[in-house]
């Protein structure tokens, strides 16, 4: 497994430029699945996440052009089997975005239930709700969902979410495009990615109106058709690189980004002391030296703090003079990259779902293990404060997320280098 070497203590500085959207070219990407036309997505960024998730398109019977690395031409027009394989599932809980397209379009889907992962049990159990809202009969099976839509099509209704799901509500947004009639969906998420989906669901032919508030109208129509869409910046990206620069007293210029995504983030940082500047597509981050001030936080669906910057903020915050707590209400076992962290030095204690942090300590560099994708982000960025050298293990965690990490590090700045474990045995080591 791939390990990255970091050689810590170096303030960031230059500019880097934001990749799309990870959580918004998934469920795009599921999108295509709705008509036999082209759709072409640019702007997609080159992470394991989407090389899976076309992967799976390709299974299903799609082609897929990609004219330009962040190019994808996509046309779902030879769909032979609608069933999302377990093997796919459990690398990419996000496959089960295909689940609302294929019964939308064929009036059958199967596809296995997404294990749950290092953050938590992850359900899907509202997504299945919301699909027999509209009328589907849903299985399970042997460690599938078979979902069908009773005379293969299904039928508009009131949704309603008992908890926010950004997933949930893109696979009933999806699904509901295609069904006989309206569809509400009360208590939706209010993402950026929502937004975009939406805004490309409209352009294939779809009527959604509402996307980015709680509650989305879709008047269901016959077919969805062609359509060429830019992904969004990716938020959680842009939130990353603004801590890097702070936790390293640097100063960063973050181009390609939409400042808009991230207001909670930006808010919140500028309060523990962290200077950013916002123009239209453009951050610029600036800490001068000054002492960054505790701060607590609770994460929370958008358009509050997101449960995916939790990890690099604790990051931060072992950097900060003072106590702050963090409160996690998204998911329940996704602080484990606090006992990485205290491996450096950090004081931080853990009680339920709140990290209490004392800052400021100082961070020496480890061996040290990651074990989820946003968890990875922290390390990295403890890596590049702390003193002396911090080796990272199982780095394929970051590589599902983050576009060209390295390469955008070392670009800024960081003495940061990916080492590939060589598996294959010397004549020495076979003897
Ligand atoms: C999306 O996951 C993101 N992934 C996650 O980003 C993000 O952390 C999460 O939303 C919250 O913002 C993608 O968009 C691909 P949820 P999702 O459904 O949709 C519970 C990253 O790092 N729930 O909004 O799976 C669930 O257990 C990833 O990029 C149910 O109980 O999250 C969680 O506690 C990690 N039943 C809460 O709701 C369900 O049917 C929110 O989950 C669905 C969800």
């Amino acid at each position: 497994m791939d390990k990255f070497l970091i050689r810590g203590g170096k303030p960031l500085k230059g500019t880097v430029k934001i990749s799309g959207a990870k959580n918004s070219a998934l469920p795009c990407l599921a999108a295509t699945l709705l008509t036999a036309e082209t759709v072409t997505l640019h702007n997609v960024p080159y992470v394991k996440d989407l090389i899976t998730q076309r992967r799976l398109l390709e299974d299903l019977g799609a082609t897929v052009l990609t004219p330009e690395l962040h190019t994808h031409k996509v046309r779902a027009a030879n769909i032979e089997i609608y069933e999302a394989p377990y093997d796919l599932v459990k690398t990419m809980r996000a496959s089960v975005l295909a689940l609302g397209p294929l019964l939308a379009r064929f009036g059958q889907a199967k596809v296995s239930l997404p294990g749950g992962c290092a953050i938590g049990t992850r359900p899907i159990d509202l997504h299945l709700k919301a699909f027999e809202q509209l009328g589907a009969t849903v299985s399970l099976e042997a460690g599938n969902v078979i979902a069908r839509a009773p005379n293969g099509r299904l039928v508009g209704a009131d949704t309603f979410f008992e908890k926010v799901s950004v997933t949930g509500t893109e696979n009933v947004m999806m699904a509901a495009s295609l069904a006989r009639g309206k569809t509400t969906i009360h208590n939706a998420a209010r993402e950026p990615e929502i937004e975009d989906l939406a805004e490309l669901l409209n352009k294939m032919g779809a009527n959604i109106k509402g996307a980015g508030t709680e509650t989305i109208t879709i008047e269901g129509i016959e077919d969805l058709g062609e359509a060429d869409h830019t992904i969004i910046p990716d938020r959680i990206e842009t939130g990353t690189f603004i801590v890097a620069a702070a936790i390293t007293n640097g100063e960063l210029e973050i181009k390609n980004c939409h400042p808009k995504h991230l207001a909670a983030v930006i808010e919140k940082l500028r309060e523990t002391g962290v200077e950013i500047e916002v123009a239209d597509e453009t951050l610029t981050v600036k800490c001068g030296g000054k002492k960054l001030r505790s701060k607590n936080v609770t994460t929370e669906p958008h358009p509050l703090f997101p449960t995916d910057m939790q990890a690099q903020y604790m990051a931060l915050m072992t950097q900060a003079e003072g106590t702050s707590t963090i409160v996690e209400t998204i998911f329940e076992n996704r602080f484990m990259h606090a006992s990485e962290l205290v491996r450096m030095g950090a004081d931080i204690q853990i009680s339920g779902n709140t990290a209490t942090i004392n800052g400021k300590t100082k961070l020496m560099g480890a061996p040290i293990l990651a074990s989820d994708l946003r968890a990875s982000a922290s390390l990295v960025l403890a890596g590049l404060a702390a003193e002396g050298e911090t080796l990272i293990d199982r780095v394929y965690h970051i590589d599902r997320g983050y576009e060209t990490i390295v390469r955008k590090l070392c670009g800024i700045g960081a003495d940061i280098e990916r080492i590939t474990e060589n598996l294959t045995m010397s004549a020495e080591e076979i003897k």
